[in-house]
């Protein structure tokens, strides 16, 4: 009785529904080509359903996608970013993404989400330079210290020198959590106040406090 049950189950939507056409095959993730499917599955576990950030940036921001160009986008997701969370989504040979999704992923990013981008990002350059150490030190507490503690050893937010989370995160993360901020955390977003080399010096006072550099 069991077994004709799962049989009547099985069989249902074949007998039902005549014979399979094409259209019916399984996809192969390889050949999924949608952009909420791709992102959804891929970018939402680390950065928030459409975008809205979680246990990483957010990308629904403007900010951020006018600094950053599609270019290093392509080559962030092609190749991962070395040392921290951010995974190559070609070198894992698990479920590799394919040239022409990725592509998908950043058009429909761009696409979407690249709409009324404040008018200071488009002045800025997203890529880290080297900062000046004592400089930072003295624009953090300006900038920074009211939240985080002069020492940045934290107050009504949390260290950002604890080598335990630096060993998570890149310099240039640091750098664009600055200017973008995590406003889903709290965190302002501060490129209206900070320019280019400011944002610099800041990460390279940061930077000292890794426990390896
Ligand atoms: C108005 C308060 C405020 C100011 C000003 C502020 N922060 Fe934050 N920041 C936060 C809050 C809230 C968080 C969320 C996590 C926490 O509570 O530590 C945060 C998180 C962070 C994080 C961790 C983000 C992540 O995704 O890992 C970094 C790094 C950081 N801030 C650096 C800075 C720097 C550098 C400055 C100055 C340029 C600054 N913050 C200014 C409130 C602030
Ligand atoms: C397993 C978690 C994880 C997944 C999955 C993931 N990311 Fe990330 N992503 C991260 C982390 C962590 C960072 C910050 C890395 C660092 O510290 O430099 C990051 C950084 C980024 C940044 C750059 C932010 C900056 O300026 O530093 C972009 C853009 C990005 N991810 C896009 C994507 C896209 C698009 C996908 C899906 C194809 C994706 N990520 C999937 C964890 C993830």
């Amino acid at each position: 009785m069991i077994r004709l049950a799962i049989c009547a189950l099985f069989f249902l939507p074949l007998t039902s529904c005549g014979k399979p056409s094409i259209e019916d095959r399984p996809i192969r993730p390889s050949e999924v080509s949608d952009f909420n499917t791709l992102f959804s599955a891929r970018c939402a576990g680390c950065h928030g359903t459409q975008g809205a950030g979680s246990g990483s940036i957010a990308l629904h921001d403007a900010a951020l996608l006018q600094m950053m160009s599609k270019d290093t986008m392509v080559d962030l997701i092609t190749n991962g970013r070395e040392g921290t969370h951010m995974p190559s989504f070609q070198s894992n040979t698990g479920n590799p993404l394919t040239d022409a999704q990725i592509h998908v992923i950043v058009d429909g990013i761009y696409d979407s989400w690249d709409k009324n981008a404040p008018p200071w990002s488009a002045s800025k350059r997203y890529e880290l330079q080297q900062g000046k150490i004592t400089r930072g030190q003295g624009a953090f507490a300006d900038m920074c210290g009211q939240c985080h503690g002069n020492d940045g050893l934290g107050a009504s937010a949390g260290s950002v020198v604890d080598p335990a989370y630096l060993e998570l995160v890149s310099a240039q993360y640091l750098r664009t959590v600055i200017l973008c901020g995590r406003p889903e955390l709290g965190m302002p977003a501060m490129g209206s106040k900070i320019d280019d080399r400011t944002a610099d010096d800041i990460v390279a006072w940061l930077q000292t406090f890794r426990s390896t550099q």
